[in-house]
């Protein structure tokens, strides 16, 4: 008797896998990091060979630590760092180049020449994009003009393109399936998201052969077998999803109006607007939140590109503290309402400011400014982003979050938990399974394999571990993100 689901997360700077019961609860987690490349300035890539082997390592050995046997797995779900773009040879399988990740900027003018041509408009009412090198078609663009050799090998139908999850659905199927599912589709800029296919005119637009593209299934389908020579078993994969869009399936946001935002490398907030693919006019973006049997659910989503990453920074680059859990202690020690702002555009501003060219920067220091302030001021970032995500969505949406459920590593620090609610004015929402990106593609290989009935039964399983109210008074609130606003001003460039 199968009880378990294998969930692999592939993020930006690791792999995990997690293996879930049918109560959704982790049962046991493998993690490893695999190098990041930066070999010029907003060039950041990854060897897709660490991909591989990072995910086949941390399968086998969460296997292995659990001595949970291969047959006892139902299937596998797999979600992942969406955007971030791998061409390899169809006959070898190996990559042509190092995957160009999502945070990569190296296409910035190509992307600022096709918005003075004027496509920005058609483009995103095919796609509910922006015409940003946070994208796949420009990256993959660039993979064709710059390698040598790959648009002629190209044409011929000798190469084949996806974002992570269709490479490794290649790699764990030994070769046999090129697919990729609609959520992961969205986000490439080459999908048409009204009418669910690969789009002719983006084609030519961006200049991409089509035999290139792998097949888009639901996010809850028949994607092919692990190949047994991986696991010892054939495991069918049964679940594909981005990891944002994952992580809104792991926090049961099914209904119009509920979202979730995850505190990883970057900041995701995503809102389900249902079977309405809403237009935002403040520059957020329209995405596939899940497709079932045939049926595209959207959402509305704001991409921050760097939340956790700021952390990250202030750790490793400054050597402000020794380990994230140190931040929370800090920061209490701060006077409440101090003004020290940290704005971390270290790759650019995404939503809504879209400024690639923008850098971070540190404001209003003073004399008795210290470690405590500035580590405040980095968490802070992160929730006065938050609060510019949400008023765009206020502005531009029918129905937004009464409630946010938060997840992802950051939301361990209560400290910035209750700032957040604070900021934003709405209760957040912890839940107790902190998992929920992986534990969305376990729900959904779960549904296509018969573990779950449908979405309800999957909203049953959704526990809070613990609610912050907000409690900041209305003026203080005001003051501080003044502050903020005028922090973004003083970085913008465009
Ligand atoms: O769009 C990029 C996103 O999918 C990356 O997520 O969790 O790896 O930072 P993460």
């Amino acid at each position: 008797m199968a009880d378990y689901l294998l969930a692999i997360d592939q993020g930006t700077t690791s792999s995990r896998a997690i293996l879930f019961d049918r109560d959704g609860q982790a049962v046991a987690t493998a993690q490893r990091e695999f190098p990041q490349h930066f070999p010029h300035d907003g060039w950041i890539e990854h060897d897709p060979e660490d991909i591989w082997e990072s995910v086949l390592a941390t399968c086998r050995e969460v296997l292995a630590d659990t001595g949970i046997a291969p047959e006892a797995i139902a299937g596998v779900g797999i979600t992942n760092q969406r955007e971030t773009t791998v061409l390899w040879d169809r006959a070898t399988g190996e990559p042509l180049y190092n995957a160009i990740v999502w945070q990569d900027r190296r296409t910035d003018e190509a992307c600022r020449q096709l918005r003075e041509a004027g496509h920005l408009e058609d483009v995103q009412s095919r796609t509910g994009l922006l015409i940003d090198p946070y994208f796949s078609a420009t990256k993959l663009g660039w993979l064709l003009d710059e390698v040598p050799g790959a648009r002629e090998r190209a044409e011929r139908g000798e190469l084949a393109f996806g974002t992570v999850d269709s490479f490794l659905i290649w790699r764990l199927t030994g070769g046999r399936v090129h697919a990729t599912d609609a959520t992961n589709a969205s986000r490439t800029a080459l999908f048409n998201i009204h009418e669910q296919r690969w789009d002719e005119a983006l084609l030519a637009l961006f200049d991409i052969p089509e035999n290139l593209l792998p097949e888009v299934k639901d996010s809850s389908d028949d994607f092919g077998h692990v190949d047994a020579r991986w696991l010892g078993e054939e495991l069918p994969i049964a679940g594909v999803a981005g990891d944002q869009q994952a992580a809104l399936v792991g926090q049961a946001c099914f209904t119009p109006g509920m979202g979730k935002s995850t505190y990883g490398t970057g900041c995701f907030m995503i809102v389900n607007t249902g079977e309405v693919a809403e237009t935002s006019r403040n520059r957020l973006l329209t995405t596939v939140a899940y497709r079932l049997n045939g049926k595209p659910t959207y959402a509305m989503e704001g991409s921050i590109f760097v939340a956790g990453a700021t952390v990250q920074w202030l750790r490793d680059g400054l050597q402000l503290f020794a380990d994230a859990a140190e931040t929370e202690a800090l920061a209490r020690q701060t006077r409440s309402g101090h003004s020290v702002y940290l704005v971390p555009a270290f790759t650019g501003l995404g939503a809504p400011h879209w400024d690639p060219k923008a850098r971070g920067a540190i404001f209003g220091l003073t004399r008795d400014t210290g470690i405590a302030e500035i580590v405040a001021a980095g968490l802070q970032a992160v929730c006065y982003q938050s609060r510019d995500l949400q008023v765009c969505m206020d502005d531009d949406m029918s129905a937004t979050p009464g409630i946010l459920r938060v997840d992802g590593g950051m939301v361990a620090n209560n400290w910035v938990m209750q700032f957040l609610a604070d900021m934003l004015g709405v209760p957040v929402d912890r839940p107790t399974v902190l998992e929920t990106t992986a534990l969305g593609a376990a729900y959904l290989a779960g549904l296509r394999l018969g573990w779950y009935r449908d979405l309800d039964e999957i909203a049953a399983l959704w526990r809070c571990e613990r609610r912050f109210s907000p409690q900041m008074d209305e003026a203080e609130r005001e003051r501080l993100y003044g502050g903020w606003k005028e922090a973004i001003e003083r970085v913008r460039t465009e």
